[in-house]
């Protein structure tokens, strides 16, 4: 909507000088508590490389550090057509992925399914029957008449998942608000191709991937600086390659100490033990109220799940504890409802152009039913400053420490998800967080840069399963279940 007023000025500075005393207060407490300084960053990095090292020690810690599988980068020459199926949290995409002649060339073609709010809290049967309706419907759509040869699937399963072999994921846990009985320490993908032998599609999984995996895979067939790939998005995560030497729960398994195989950390599940993470009683209160209390505690704070919330919570606790300092004498029920507003809402603020905030306070009529005065308008936009620079300083903590981990002096990091994409300032507020953390001199240029990936579910997934492929005909079946099945259908 076009507002009424004039165009802001370009710094706001000085526009909090109308807002009274006791909402001024409140606004510095805010900023107080949501302000994370160098001194913090670093010791939330000096405590991240401690757990991601926990992570590969045989006796594990909070982050996960699931071995993927994937061993090593494309090299550009991979080539044959591929199915790959993104369960991302959001939505559900097929896609058709041929990797062409040309080296680094694909073509894609792809639809995408919204994957319904009661799916994400349904039963297990109705989750694997709503993918494998759309996967049918992609097919019927494309190849319409066709006798369809076998395909080879890439699916993009982005939640935790204990896999001992590529085309295998136990599901550790439900991140992202799911909670879908009968899947948690269950594999995967039994039941998925189970689906699709039941309705006569001859799919059959060759890898079971994680977003962050793809991202890294599909980034590096590009840029062979990439180095780490990941997603700011509804959920938070990173992965990159670890030499097999240095994975002591894998040592069991006398892989030659510099072969790569990609890890995806998990390290939404960073901190979950409350130890150095500067936590708000606002984020107290979303782990306590979510589906998974304990887990997740970094992703509760920075990813696109929960940036609204955090946002509304705030608000609410200002009616509580300062009854009529804000929005005072209107009804308050729509602000009280639990997750009405997601990360459009502070982001939107964020970029609202005018100076006397009217998209803020349309959005705020529209969304919320309240109507705003100016001060309270001030005070929004810099809640929403505060909520969104926070989650940027603290995801740049897990580059930081992946880089810190690795000796990485300097590198490129794909990064895909809706808060990267999308979150006003977020490069920009995570590339300073970076030089604040890793101590660049003033005249260094940036030597960790993030940029936007390539599609890491779409095309690393493709990447991936002819990966799988590729190691299974020349017989190296490190982490390869079903390599005779495989076979048949390469
Ligand atoms: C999941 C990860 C995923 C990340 C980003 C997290 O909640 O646990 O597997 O990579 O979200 O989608």
């Amino acid at each position: 909507m076009v507002g009424l007023g004039p165009k802001r000025r370009p710094s706001r500075r000085g526009s909090m000088t109308d807002v009274p005393q006791d909402l001024l207060e409140q606004i510095k407490h805010f900023e107080e508590v949501f302000t994370v300084d160098s001194t913090k960053l670093k010791q939330v990095v000096d405590h991240f490389v401690k757990e991601l090292e926990k992570g590969l020690s045989v006796k594990g810690g909070n982050i996960p550090m699931n071995v993927t599988w994937v061993m090593g980068f494309p090299d550009g020459h991979e080539k044959g057509t591929f199915l790959a199926l993104d369960m991302g949290g959001t939505n559900l995409r097929v896609c058709e992925i041929t990797l062409t002649d040309e080296k680094g060339g694909f073509d894609i073609i792809q639809s995408k399914y919204r994957m319904p709010e009661e799916l994400k809290t349904g039963t297990a049967e109705e989750l694997w029957e709503y993918t494998v309706d759309c996967v049918e419907q992609f097919i019927q759509h494309h190849h319409q008449n066709e006798k369809l040869s076998s395909l080879p699937l890439g699916f993009t399963f982005s939640y935790p998942a204990t896999q001992e072999y590529i085309d295998h994921g136990i599901l550790q846990r439900w991140t992202k608000g799911f909670d879908i009985d009968g899947v948690e320490g269950e594999d995967v993908v039994p039941p998925l191709e189970k689906c699709f032998r039941d309705r006569g599609l001859p799919i059959k999984v060759a890898a079971l991937i994680n977003d962050t995996t793809g991202t890294l895979i599909a980034s590096s067939y590009t840029d062979s600086a990439m180095k780490i790939g990941c997603i700011f998005g509804t959920g938070v995560n990173a992965a990159y390659m670890e030499d097999a030497g240095s994975i002591p729960k894998l040592a069991h398994m006398n892989l030659p100490p510099d072969m790569p195989v990609a890890i995806n950390c998990e390290y939404g599940a960073f901190d979950n033990g409350h130890i150095v993470l500067p936590l708000t009683k606002y984020d107290h209160i979303i782990d306590r109220d979510s589906p998974r209390p304990g887990q997740q505690a970094f992703e509760k704070m920075t990813a696109g799940l929960y940036l609204g919330e955090i946002f509304r919570l705030a608000l609410v606790d200002l009616l509580d504890s300062r009854p009529g300092l804000i929005f005072a004498g209107q009804d308050h029920t729509l602000i009280r409802t639990p997750y009405l507003l997601d990360s459009s809402f502070p982001a939107a603020i964020e970029e609202d152009p005018y100076e006397n905030l009217q998209e803020t306070a349309d959005l705020v009529q529209s969304k919320l039913k309240l109507t705003a005065t100016s001060s309270e308008l001030e005070m929004m936009r810099r809640l929403a400053e505060l909520i969104g620079t926070r989650a940027a300083r603290l995801s740049a903590c897990g580059v930081a420490a992946i880089c810190k981990k690795k000796n990485i002096e300097s590198c490129h990091v794909g990064a895909d998800g809706s808060v990267f994409t999308k979150y006003p300032h977020f490069k920009a507020r995570g590339a300073q967080a970076l030089r604040e953390i890793l101590d660049w001199a003033p005249t260094d240029k940036d030597k960790v840069t993030i940029h936007a990936a390539e599609d890491g579910s779409g095309v690393g997934a493709a990447l991936i399963a002819a990966l799988t492929i590729k190691r299974v005909r020349a017989g190296n079946l490190a982490g390869i279940r079903n390599a005779k099945d495989m076979q048949a259908f390469c």
